[in-house]
């Protein structure tokens, strides 16, 4: 399939700017909120960010994948992920703090929550994901923009990044053998995350005395 002929193909330039912009808006609050709670708590809970704008080519092969035709009108409506922001944290209970940080911020609006760590995917994979919508200001209007924002630990990270790369290697489904390994591991880091979490709440109680 060629993409060369996409409906709306001369508006898709002004809608990756606008992505462009809503990315900067929401990396600049997203560096603020982090940088205040790291000053009043005096510890950083944050490992990494990383942020990314979904290419043109990938929007549109997800389109396919979805079963939607690939037009500019499908682009700017059914996928969520055009923005994608991933905050990395050390800690289980980190996670949550973020979480709580980004709901309760006034320069965003949440569309969406999905709890993957109270309710893992079938393939084992973990996180917490939110849905924002970021104000971009155009013309003497406003617009909100959609982002994705995955929060999760360094553990949940390392699985989700090499469940990622096996995934890549097989076109069509796992086989079995291989996707009930990932689900095992997927258990095991989410124990491994429980245990360092009541770790850390013990190294809390060392520093209050
Ligand atoms: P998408 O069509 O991919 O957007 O799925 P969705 O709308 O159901 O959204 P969901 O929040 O479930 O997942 C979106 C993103 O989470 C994906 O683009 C991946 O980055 C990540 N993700 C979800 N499931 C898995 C998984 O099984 N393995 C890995 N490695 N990542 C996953
Ligand atoms: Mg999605």
């Amino acid at each position: 399939m060629t993409y060369t002929d996409i409906e709306g193909k001369e508006k898709i330039p002004e809608l990756m700017l606008k992505y462009e912009f809503a990315l900067n808006i929401l990396e600049t609050h997203l560096n603020i909120l982090i940088k205040e709670f790291s000053f009043s708590h005096g510890y950083n809970p944050v490992e990494h960010v990383k942020s990314r704008i979904k290419e043109e080519n990938s929007a549109l092969k997800k389109l396919e994948q979805k079963g939607y035709e690939p037009t500019y009108y499908n682009i700017a409506n059914h996928l969520h992920d055009m923005i994608g922001v991933r905050i990395v944290c050390s800690f289980l209970s980190d996670v949550y703090d973020i979480v709580d940080l980004i709901k309760s911020s006034p320069q965003f609006k949440l569309k969406e929550e999905k709890d993957y760590i109270e309710h893992p995917k079938e393939s084992g994979y973990i996180s917490y994901h939110l849905l924002v919508l970021v104000p971009i200001y155009l013309n003497d209007t406003i617009e909100y923009v959609e982002a994705e924002i995955q929060i999760r630990t360094m553990a949940m990270d390392f699985w989700a990044s090499l469940d990622h790369k096996i995934q890549y290697k097989f076109s069509k489904t796992l086989p079995n053998e291989i996707s009930e390994k990932l689900y095992d591991f997927s258990l095991e880091i989410n124990d491994l995350d429980r245990r360092m979490n009541l770790l850390n709440n013990i190294v809390k109680r060392y520093e209050e005395k």
